[in-house]
């Protein structure tokens, strides 16, 4: 494959586009509410209309509002429409319609700010390609960021180019992406690897299934110019088993890009081999845990092991191992294609870039947002997130999943960068947020939290194993009103010994919510204990 090619399919890919789009969202949310069958009725309504010449149907990624799916939106030269709530019945209506004439379907305002305050990069294809059409990704410039970087970059010079844009990891911790490849481009090994975590367990989160549902090759293109600039020859991905519409669409990606020579040996005609393989987890949450993670791929159980060595110096068999986040992979052909400059203009002073949350909970529009770093939690609850729905108000804002924490609505003007959230007890994590509301016990939220990392705590170290049980029977004392200040105290205790003692960073982090809430949220706990006194008093 050549550039001149390259661009002939892009080309072709736009001269055969119709006049008339109808763009079905087919991404997990809107499936699950029959997406496929309202997509099937309005091919064949298309055709029995003999529309077909003007009238392209297709299914697309995530269009963000998923509350209000299944989405349909149609695209004609008068202008679009997002059509909510869709059934198979809606179709005929959405047909007839297409002269501009009204239907009976809702339709979403496209201008409110659930859309006008994104500012899609990583979701900039999302919505609008057919993920399982490698034609539309590259019709979308897709592929000519590899292009230019096996023909016209060293991997030095890649690296530099990651390292000046301040891409941070999206995975949760924000270590600079820049650094991390440095590291394994420097180490002297045969053999090096790169990993797509695509574990994504916590609750709440969606962000990385949705990317891979609506534009696998954008990763797959992000792990192919990290793999070059790193120097390595072989990539997997690691994805959940409860993701089966990703791990498929991964599976055509990878083929239909085998195909035209832009994965494989020799890709560009340049001497660069690169193959990825897909892996998939069985839903554990520590094996997101990059150590548990590469343990899982050898084979082995699932369990962390401590750093150091860190993978990008001994990884996957003992070689150095490039390991990144979907989101943090999605950003890279965007600042090879505009360049490092343009990413760094976006965001605040240490966080750049924009961030890709799954907004859930007690709020009016849930979905995926991607507002650039910066944007204050104010803007997302209650500006692009509609607020609280049924005259409630919000109470708080948990980030970070079970290693995060609750951020009380008085913080709500902080704006949303690694460092605020860290500051105020929280996360950036890997970009769930869940809404709270006035009716919520923040001890029962930190109990929720605290039962999940119980649950999912691999067992290796005494402190996290037999820690979270304590403390979750100690937090459902507390919900039952049968704790006592003393119990309180332990507690506390335990969240500082389970914190600073455990080995991986699932221990070492889940005492986190229930830090938290004890920050700002202590009025609650100790209510509840004074509930018991009261008891036994009488
Ligand atoms: C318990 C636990 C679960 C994790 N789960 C994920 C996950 O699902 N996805 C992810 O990208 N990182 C996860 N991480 C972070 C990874 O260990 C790793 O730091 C990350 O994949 C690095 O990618 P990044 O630099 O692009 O953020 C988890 C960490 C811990 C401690
Ligand atoms: S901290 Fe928890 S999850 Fe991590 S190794 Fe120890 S027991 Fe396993
Ligand atoms: S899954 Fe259809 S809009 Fe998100």
């Amino acid at each position: 494959m050549e550039l001149n090619e390259l661009l002939a399919i892009a080309k072709q890919e736009r001269s055969q586009a119709k006049p008339v789009q109808i763009r079905c969202c087919t991404a997990a949310g809107c499936l699950s509410g029959n997406a496929e069958g309202v997509k099937h009725e309005l091919e064949a309504g298309i055709k029995a209309e003999g529309l077909e010449k003007d009238v392209e149907v297709s299914g697309v990624g995530c269009m963000r509002l998923c509350c209000q799916g299944p989405l349909v939106q149609v695209d004609t030269p008068a202008g679009s429409k997002l059509y909510e709530k869709v059934t198979t019945q809606d179709a005929f209506a959405i047909i007839e319609a297409l002269d501009g004439g009204k239907t009976h379907i809702s339709e979403i305002d496209l201008s409110q700010p659930f859309f006008s305050y994104q500012k899609p990069i990583v979701l900039e294809n999302s919505g609008k390609i057919d993920p399982e059409k490698i034609q539309a990704y590259i019709a979308a410039k897709g592929y000519q960021a590899l292009y230019h970087v096996l023909r016209e970059m060293t991997p030095g010079e890649v690296v530099e180019s990651i390292s000046h844009s301040g891409l941070r990891g999206r995975g949760g911790a924000g270590y600079p992406t820049g650094v991390k490849w440095a590291t394994v481009a420097k180490a002297k090994s045969d053999r090096k690897f790169v990993i797509c975590n695509a574990d994504e367990g916590d609750p709440g989160a969606f962000m990385d299934r949705s990317v891979l549902e609506s534009d696998p090759h954008r990763v797959l293109e992000g792990m192919a110019i990290a793999a070059y600039a790193v120097g390595a020859n072989q990539g997997y991905i690691y994805v959940r088993a409860e993701y089966p519409v990703a791990i498929r669409r991964l599976q055509t990606a990878i083929h239909q890009a085998q195909r035209l020579g832009l994965l494989g040996s020799q890709i560009f005609e340049s001497p660069f081999d690169f193959k990825i393989d897909i892996r998939i987890g069985a839903g554990a949450y520590v094996c997101g845990e990059e150590t548990a993670l590469m343990a899982s791929i050898e084979g082995k159980r699932g369990l962390p092991h401590p750093r150091p060595p860190y993978p990008a110096e001994s990884g996957l068999w003992g070689h150095p191992t490039l390991i990144n986040n979907v989101e943090t992979f999605a950003n890279i052909a965007p600042i090879i294609r505009n360049g490092a400059d343009w990413f760094a203009s976006i965001g605040t002073e240490k966080s750049k870039g924009t961030k890709v949350f799954a907004l859930a909970g007690k709020i009016r529009n849930t979905g995926l947002i991607e507002v650039p770093m910066g944007t204050s939690l104010r803007q997302i609850v209650e500006e692009m997130g509609g607020g609280v729905p049924d005259g409630g108000t919000a109470k708080a804002v948990q980030t970070g999943g079970p290693s995060g924490g609750c951020i009380p609505a008085s913080a709500f003007d902080t704006p949303v960068d690694y460092e605020s959230l860290t500051n105020l007890g929280s996360m950036m994590g890997s970009g769930g947020m869940i809404v709270m509301d006035d009716s919520t016990n923040m001890v029962d939220v930190a109990r929720f939290f605290m039962e999940f990392c119980m649950d999912e705590s691999c067992g290796k170290c005494i402190p996290c194993r037999v820690g979270t049980v304590q403390m979750h029977g100690l937090l459902t004392k507390l919900m039952q009103g049968k704790a006592t200040q003393a119990d309180l105290a332990l507690l506390e205790e335990l969240c500082d010994m389970v914190k600073n003692t455990s080995l991986c960073g699932l221990g070492q982090s889940a005492p986190n919510p229930v830090l938290s809430t004890l920050r700002y949220f202590r009025q609650e706990y100790v209510e509840l204990i004074q509930e018991y006194l009261e008891l036994i008093k009488d």
